[in-house]
C-alpha cells in the first residue's frame, strides 16, 4: 500500500517536491542530531558547579569513578565530603587531593554500604548538616564476584547488592535533597549503567543489572520531581571503565578506545552535569556503541550478552552445567 502510493507520488510534480521535502527534513534532523551529539560530547564546557553550593559529596570515593570525580571536582574549585568505606584509603585519598588542591577542604566520612546502612546515612547525615552540599554523586556501587545464574546467587550476594546500590543510593539521596530545596539549587548524579540502559537484557548478573534499573527509573522521575526547585537530577550511564570493578566482572585489564580510564571518563562526565538530559552516556565511543545497539534486534543482543555471561562463569559446579 505504502510502496504503491510512494510510486504513484513519484509520478506526480507535487509528489516529487513531497517526496524531496521529506528526504530532506529527514536528512536535516539526522544532520541536526549529529551535530548536536559532536557538541554535547567535544565541544560544550563544563557548567561552573560551584553554582549549586560550594560542597560536593561523593560516595564509593576512594577508588575508580568515584575517587576521579573527587579530583575533577575538587580541580574546579569545590570542597569535599568523600565518603567510603575504608578509612585508610580515605585519608590516603583526601591527603593526595589537598596537595594537588591546598585551597580545597576535605571531610571524609567512613560509612561501609554493605553493614547498618540506615544508621550510616544518618550518622553521615548528622555530620554534614550545615554544609551548602551543591552537587552530589551518587557513585557507590557493587556487582557480583563473578557471572551466576540468579538461582545460584548466594542471599548474602544480592542482600549487599540490593544494600549498597539501592537502599545506600536512596538513602544519601534523601539525606542530601532537602538541604538542596531549602536553597534552591543542586545537582545530583546517579550513576548507572549500560547493564539496564542499553541492552535489553544483562543474563547471569541479572540482580546487578535491576539494581541499576532502579537508578535509571529513580533518576528519571526525579528530574521531573525537582526540575522545578532548581535540582538537576541526572543518571549517568557508563559502559567498561576501566577500574577494579571492570577488572573483575570483564576482565578488562588496561584502558582503550571503547574503555576509558576513570579519569578520561570522568572529564567527561562532567561536561554532562547540570545540562537538560535526565539520562545520559557521556563518554564518546560508549554513545557509539549505544547507537549501534539500538539498531540491533533485542534477540540478537540476548543472545551476546547470554554467550559472554557463559563464557565468564568460572563455577562449574552447578545445576545448569
Ligand atoms: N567500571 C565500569 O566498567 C562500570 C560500568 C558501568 C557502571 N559502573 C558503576 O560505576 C560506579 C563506580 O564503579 P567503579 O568501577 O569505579 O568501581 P570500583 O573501582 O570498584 O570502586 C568502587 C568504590 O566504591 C567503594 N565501595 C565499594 N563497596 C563499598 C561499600 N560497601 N561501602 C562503601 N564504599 C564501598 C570502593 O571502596 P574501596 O576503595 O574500599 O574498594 C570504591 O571507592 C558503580 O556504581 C558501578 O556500578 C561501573
Amino acid at each position: 500500500m505504502f510502496s504503491s502510493t510512494l510510486d504513484y507520488l513519484k509520478t506526480q510534480p507535487l509528489g516529487i517536491i513531497l517526496i524531496s521535502c521529506l528526504g530532506f527534513l529527514s536528512l536535516f534532523k539526522n544532520s541536526t542530531s549529529l551535530l548536536t551529539w559532536l557538541y554535547n560530547i567535544f565541544l560544550r564546557p563544563a557548567k561552573d558547579l560551584r553554582s549549586y553550593g560550594a560542597w560536593a559529596l561523593i560516595t564509593g570515593s576512594t577508588d575508580g569513578i568515584g575517587k576521579a570525580f573527587a579530583f575533577k571536582l575538587a580541580g574546579m574549585g569545590l570542597n569535599l565530603v568523600l565518603v567510603s568505606r575504608n578509612s585508610t584509603k580515605l585519608k590516603r585519598v583526601s591527603s593526595e587531593i589537598r596537595n594537588e588542591y591546598p585551597d580545597i577542604d576535605v571531610k571524609i566520612f567512613e560509612l561501609d554500604f554493605s553493614g547498618d546502612v540506615v544508621a550510616g546515612v544518618s550518622r553521615m547525615k548528622e555530620a554534614v548538616k550545615g554544609l551548602d552540599i551543591g552537587v552530589l554523586i551518587n557513585n557507590v556501587g557493587v556487582t557480583y564476584p563473578e557471572a551466576m545464574y540468579f538461582d545460584e546467587v548466594d542471599e548474602k550476594i544480592w542482600m549487599n547488592l540490593v544494600r549498597v546500590n539501592v537502599i545506600g543510593t536512596t538513602f544519601v539521596t534523601g539525606a542530601v535533597v532537602p538541604g538542596m530545596v531549602a536553597r534552591g539549587r543542586g545537582a545530583v548524579v546517579n550513576i548507572g549503567s549500560g547493564a539496564s540502559a542499553i541492552v535489553p537484557s544483562h543474563p547471569l548478573y541479572a540482580i546487578y543489572a535491576a539494581t541499576k534499573g532502579y537508578i535509571d527509573q529513580l533518576s528519571r522521575s526525579l528530574y521531573v520531581e525537582y526540575k522545578h526547585y532548581g535540582i538537576d537530577v541526572q543518571c549517568q550511564v557508563p559502559l567498561y571503565v576501566s577500574t577494579k570493578m571492570a577488572s573483575q566482572v570483564a576482565a578488562v585489564g588496561k584502558s582503550s578506545v571503547f574503555v576509558p580510564s576513570a579519569d578520561k571518563y570522568v572529564e567527561s562526565a562532567i561536561r554532562f552535569i547540570g545540562h537538560d538530559q535526565a539520562r545520559c552516556t557521556p563518554y564518546w565511543t560508549h554513545s557509539i556503541q549505544w547507537f549501534f545497539a539500538s539498531l540491533l534486534p533485542d534477540s540478537l543482543l540476548n543472545a551476546w550478552r547470554l554467550s559472554i555471561g557463559l563464557k565468564r562463569i568460572k563455577n562449574t559446579i552447578n545445576i545448569h552445567h
